[in-house]
């Protein structure tokens, strides 16, 4: 039996389906989404189409920022159960769960048996997201996925004043313009991410597993930079861009 999960993000929508006989994902993938939220699904579906059959879904489960736009679906959940649902599946030990997207930033507390204990959530400001990444790959010219590589090749330390992503641009035209380096610029923005993820995580009671997920997770370089700040290790799941889809095709069961 196979379910679908479907996490329709402000950046990116992605689907899993979850072989349960098998008890794993039999495929996954994502693209940006689009203007219509089914297109989007739609154009998903017909990748998968190309490997399994999809008559074999029994079910469907939705979540993300754009769930309520996609009607096809059997179940509707919140980001926040579906992140922590897929993290206690993949991390049984589970008790933090970090998401980082293109446009919010979510910090969810465990309880043992995996369910939600407690979050906190920031979606008004961009400077602790994705958007403030791909801000800065603009800036320093070069790809968001290099960002990391690069800022882990740091060899001085500059503190990013700024915390809002408006003035942050400015402040790094300047640091260009004065000839900081590029490593350097680039490990200054995963710090004052992490310090923000840091700051946003004070209400909440720090437990390990401490899990990262979203697609920011895969900045191995802020990854490590946060895990310093919380003097914690930090798990990353194989591909944390998918997590919240996984989450969904649990759910869909
Ligand atoms: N290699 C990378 N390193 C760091 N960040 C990345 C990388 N690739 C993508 N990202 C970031 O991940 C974001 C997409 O992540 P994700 O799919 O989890 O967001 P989303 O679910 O659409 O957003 P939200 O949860 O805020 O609605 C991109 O907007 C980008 O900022
Ligand atoms: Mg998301």
């Amino acid at each position: 039996m196979k379910t679908l999960g479907i996490d329709i993000g402000s950046r990116n929508t992605k689907i899993v389906i979850f072989d349960h006989d098998a008890n794993q994902i039999a495929f996954r993938d994502w693209i940006s989404t689009e203007v219509s939220a089914e297109d989007s699904v739609n154009k998903l579906l017909s990748h998968a189409e190309k490997q399994i059959s999809l008559d074999e879904i029994s079910s469907t489960c939705v979540t993300g920022y754009g769930r309520k736009l996609y009607k096809k679906a059997d179940k509707i959940r919140s980001e926040i159960s579906c992140h922590a649902k897929a993290c206690h599946f993949l991390y049984p030990n589970t008790r933090t769960v970090i998401d980082i997207g293109g446009q919010d930033s979510k910090i969810i507390a465990l309880n043992e048996d995996g369910s939600v204990n407690d979050f906190v959530m920031n979606d008004k400001c961009a400077a602790g997201t994705g958007r403030f990444l791909e801000m800065t790959a603009i800036k320093l010219e070069c790809e968001l996925s290099e960002l990391s590589r690069l800022a882990s090749m740091a060899e001085n330390h500059i503190h990013l004043n700024s915390t809002c992503v408006v003035f942050a641009e400015s402040e790094i035209i300047g640091l260009l313009a004065s000839g900081h380096k590029v490593p350097d610029i680039a490990r200054a923005i995963n710090m004052s991410i992490a310090r923000r993820i840091y700051t946003q995580m004070s209400s909440i009671e720090l437990k390990e597993a401490v899990i990262f997920t979203g697609g920011v997770a895969q900045g191995t370089d802020l990854v490590n930079c946060l895990a310093n700040l919380l003097k914690t290790q930090i798990l990353v799941p194989f591909d944390p861009e998918i997590t919240g889809a996984l989450g969904a095709a649990l759910y869909a069961l």
